[in-house]
């Protein structure tokens, strides 16, 4: 079963996760840390960045492999996922801009994108920590429903609620791109740690799929339940649908001391 973590708000989830993964990096200082994109993960890059330069961490070496990008954006296009993770990630946490890889979403290649991604994340030993949101239909990186359990870094075509949801950051929904390429959820499940935050009333029928749905790929955040090490991390809005939500305030409160998160 996953860890539910139940915390106040955005920035207590960022804070939480964002000590998690600092202790990562003093343990390894080349961590490979995979990328969530979209509006959830902002508050942990912004804790992050601020705990490194608080405790003067070494991120020097840290190398990063972001979740998903669009297909066929021109280079350098604000919303692209690579400018997001240059903006969010890399710029304010100081990494090494030539260790953090971003699927390549030009049109040019995309044919073996997906392999030369797999490729990629193999040769760097794999993702030791997994940042993921999950959309409001119960997608995980650009995995829309039907995506199977078993699926690599390939090219998807978004559904229309994605694009809908997605289209605030684009000046018109017909600007949002029709394809992306994304981790697989085999991809995903290979990471050592997952970590999915949700926030607002919006993610909770989706975070009670994930969490207490049955496994099926019609709901690919459930996905986690395959996992052996999956932590989520929801205010008490996200985690409003949860039948057994009882418990896992029960369980966190009572996590033995040398458990980490
Ligand atoms: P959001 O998107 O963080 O912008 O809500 C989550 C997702 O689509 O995975």
């Amino acid at each position: 079963m996953a860890e539910i973590v139940v915390v106040s708000d955005q920035q207590a989830a960022g804070e939480l996760a964002a000590e998690s993964i600092v202790e990562l990096i003093r343990r390894t200082p080349d961590a490979v840390l995979g990328l969530a994109t979209g509006s959830t993960p902002l508050a942990l890059y912004r804790a992050l960045a601020a705990q490194v330069a608080a405790q003067d961490v070494d991120v020097s070496r840290v190398r990063g492999f972001a979740l998903d990008e669009y297909v066929g954006l021109p280079e350098g296009h604000p919303e692209s996922y690579r400018a997001v993770i240059t903006r969010e990630v890399v710029e304010p946490l100081g990494l090494t801009p030539s260790l953090i890889h971003v699927p390549n979403g030009s049109s040019e290649g995309i044919e073996h994108a997906g392999a030369d991604y797999e490729a990629a994340i193999l040769a760097a030993g794999g993702v030791d920590v997994q940042i993921l949101g999950i959309g409001t239909d119960g997608h995980i990186g650009f995995n829309e429903p039907g995506s199977s359990f078993a699926s690599v870094t390939r090219v998807k075509t978004l559904t229309e609620q994605t694009r809908r949801d997605n289209a605030r950051f684009f000046p018109t929904e017909a600007d949002v791109p029709m394809h992306c390429i994304t981790q697989g959820l085999g991809t995903i499940l290979r990471a050592r740690h997952l970590v999915l935050l949700a926030f607002g009333e919006g993610k909770a029928a989706a975070v009670a799929g994930a969490v207490e749905g049955p496994v099926t790929a019609s709901n690919p955040g459930s996905a986690i339940q395959l996992h052996p090490h999956a932590t989520v991390i929801v205010d008490e809005a996200a985690a409003s649908g949860l039948h057994n939500l009882d418990y896992y305030r029960y369980a966190y409160a009572n996590k033995p001391a040398w458990q980490k998160l």
